[in-house]
């Protein structure tokens, strides 16, 4: 290989690959054994032709400067705002009536949110910078010494220092500032404490209970959180008693929760807006993200934030808090909250096995094969046709590719008795008790073997109707069986069990409805990492969507239903007054009264 080819080799490489390679690869590996490794892992044979080839391979792997800035850039959430988007968000405070005085950057990096200010606000008298990162420091005052030198109308008397936000530095006593109107402006930190733990980085607040919020262990390490939302706080309570206001770029779900605590938490904020941007093609980020402004005040404001666009002039809707509820869009939920109860019949989450490779099978013509390519040929009693968030695509599912082993009937019931009456699926899951057994989450400790979650005589009904949990779409599918067998459905997706196909048809009309459509766009964010949950399915209350839909309109929707013929009898609607599931629904009331009626369900 020449020296050419050798670094272009490793420049392909990502950190994250150099790293599997450094793993496999030591430096006194023979190059027989190197090339080993990489065929094991690529395919590639007799990667390294000469020892030569071998070491400098290997000494470049290791040099990796690219990837330790990787680290602390992740350590330090860094994501260096863009100028142009900076400017673009002065203008919109500008074009919002800010005229500050004091501008405060709290994590500002290489400074172009402060240079941007300067630009916009001739208002300012004084900026002051705070920023970790010894690098950051020296390149900000270098690049607003270059601006200000070659523009001095933007010459203000500036302060930038080399400090940690978490130590308490910035509030209006230590800046000690009372020349008026404070705007503090910047983009904090975009990590969570979850991925700063895994860095093992003390980048972190001080152990407390920031949110105030008995129970939450919020920063224990036990809740995941945004180190953004922690700093929001920090400076809403920091300037409380000034004339300041606050815009921040943030991730929209830091904006939400900052929002939802509004009602708990009592924040002094008022005049809630975000103004959505495009986080992917200005960070490289796939989050949705907003520019968040509020005015702090000395009083107890708003519970309800505006959401608009910052690069066009749309209405704005209103997210947040009516009445006990927090919702999507305010305004809608008025119109549609009527439905608002809790579902006469319980809404049931799919099966959780955590261990595709062994338990999900695809179909191939006269046999079925499991997730790592092996064939697999075993009795059929147990496997069940299987559908996925991405079969649920159309309101009636009728193809489906995949198949589940189901091990149990119901939660922790025994599975020993497979051994007689399925020998071949118990060999085959012996076979791989390896990889069942390596399940990390504690629900399958001391559990009978190749137990399974999430499974139930609901599972067993011959029709369901089911929506994805985690996709946008706020539609619902009605799968009947196939090959004369329930579908089963995986944890991504949330269910409903019927006997007959009437019932089905009638609920998924009933849910396929406007007022129940309109509802759940209402209450839903569908940026949100799981949209929609049992909770919020929950909510629906189908007995009083059944008063509002009438059976010729759910006749009307289901004849245009390709895949099925579907109908109802009267008696069909009978299901949403069944004893048997209001014992159920009482049942889930009295599980979850304490969260239910804490109006926090995202
Ligand atoms: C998302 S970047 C934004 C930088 C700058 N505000 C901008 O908009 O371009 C976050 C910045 O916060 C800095 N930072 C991270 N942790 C910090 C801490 N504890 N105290 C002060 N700055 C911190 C990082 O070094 C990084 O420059």
């Amino acid at each position: 290989m020449s020296e050419m080819m050798l670094e272009e080799a490793v420049c392909l490489l990502d950190a994250s690959q150099k790293a599997a390679l450094r793993k496999g690869l030591g430096r006194s590996t023979p190059r027989k054994r190197a090339n080993e490794v990489v065929a094991s892992l690529t395919g590639i044979a007799d990667f390294f032709t000469s020892d030569v080839d071998w070491q400098e391979f290997r000494e470049a792997i290791a040099a990796d400067t690219p990837e330790l800035m990787q680290e602390s850039a992740q350590e330090y959430g860094d994501f260096q705002t863009p100028l142009s988007l900076a400017r673009a968000v002065c203008q919109k405070l500008f074009d919002e009536g800010y005229r500050p005085k004091v501008l405060v950057e709290p994590t500002c990096g290489k400074g172009n949110f402060i240079i941007a200010a300067l630009e916009t606000f001739p208002t300012i008298r004084k900026v002051f910078g705070l920023e970790i990162q010894e690098g950051y420091v020296a390149e900000c005052k270098a690049r607003l010494q270059a601006t200000l030198l070659s523009r001095p109308e933007l010459k203000r008397q500036v302060e930038i220092q080399r400090g940690n936000i978490f130590a308490g530095a910035l509030t209006t006593t230590a800046l000690n500032t009372d020349e008026g109107e404070i705007l503090i402006l910047g983009n904090p930190p975009w990590v969570t404490n979850t991925v700063l733990s895994a860095l093992e980085s003390t980048n972190l607040p001080a152990k407390s209970n920031f949110k105030k919020h008995a129970g939450l262990d919020a920063i224990t390490g036990k809740s995941n959180f945004d180190i953004a939302e922690f700093i929001l706080l920090q400076l809403v309570r920091g300037f409380t008693r000034s004339h300041a206001s606050i815009a921040m770029l943030c991730k929209n779900t830091v904006i939400r929760n900052l929002v939802a605590g509004t009602k708990e938490q009592a924040l002094p904020i008022s005049n809630l807006r975000a103004f959505a941007f495009d986080a992917g093609k200005e960070f490289g980020v796939a989050a949705d993200a907003s520019l968040f402004v509020a005015d702090i005040t000395n009083e107890l404001g708003a519970k309800t934030c505006s959401m608009s666009n910052l690069s066009e002039n749309k209405p704005p809707r209103v997210f947040g808090w009516a009445g006990k509820h927090f919702v999507a869009d305010v305004a809608r939920y008025k119109k549609a909250r009527e439905i608002e109860g809790v579902c006469s019949v319980v809404w049931r989450q799919g099966v959780k096995h955590d261990c595709s490779e062994v338990m999900e099978l695809t179909k191939e013509s006269s046999h079925w094969r499991n997730g790592a390519g092996e064939v697999v040929n075993v009795e059929h009693d147990r496997i069940f046709p299987l559908a996925k968030s991405s079969d649920l695509k159309e309101h009636v599912v009728t193809t489906l590719r995949r198949a589940m082993i189901v091990t149990q009937d119901a939660i922790g019931e025994d599975t020993t008795w497979l051994k007689q009456a399925n020998p071949r699926l118990w060999k085959y899951l012996s076979a791989h008790a390896d990889a069942l057994d390596a399940r990390r989450s504690v629900i399958y400790n001391d559990k009978p073997p190749f137990s399974i979650f999430g499974v139930g005589d609901y599972s067993f009904k011959p029709y369901k109707v089911a929506m994805s949990g985690f996709y946008k779409s706020s539609h619902f599918s009605l799968l009947p069986p196939a090959d004369g067998k329930p579908v089963m459905l995986d944890d991504t997706c949330y269910l409903l069990g019927f006997d007959s196909l009437g019932q089905a048809a009638v609920a998924l009309g009933l849910l396929n409805s406007q007022p129940v459509q309109d509802f759940l766009k209402s209450i839903v964010f569908p940026d949100a990492k799981r949209p929609y949950t049992k909770d919020v399915l929950m909510r629906i209350d189908l007995r009083k969507v059944a008063s509002l839909v009438s059976p010729t309109s759910i006749r009307n929707y289901l004849s245009q239903l390709e895949g099925a013929e579907l109908g109802f009898e009267e008696a069909d609607f009978e299901f949403l007054v069944s004893p048997e599931l209001l014992e159920e629904q009482t049942m889930f009331l009295m599980e979850r009264r304490p969260a239910y009626h804490a109006g926090r369900r995202r």
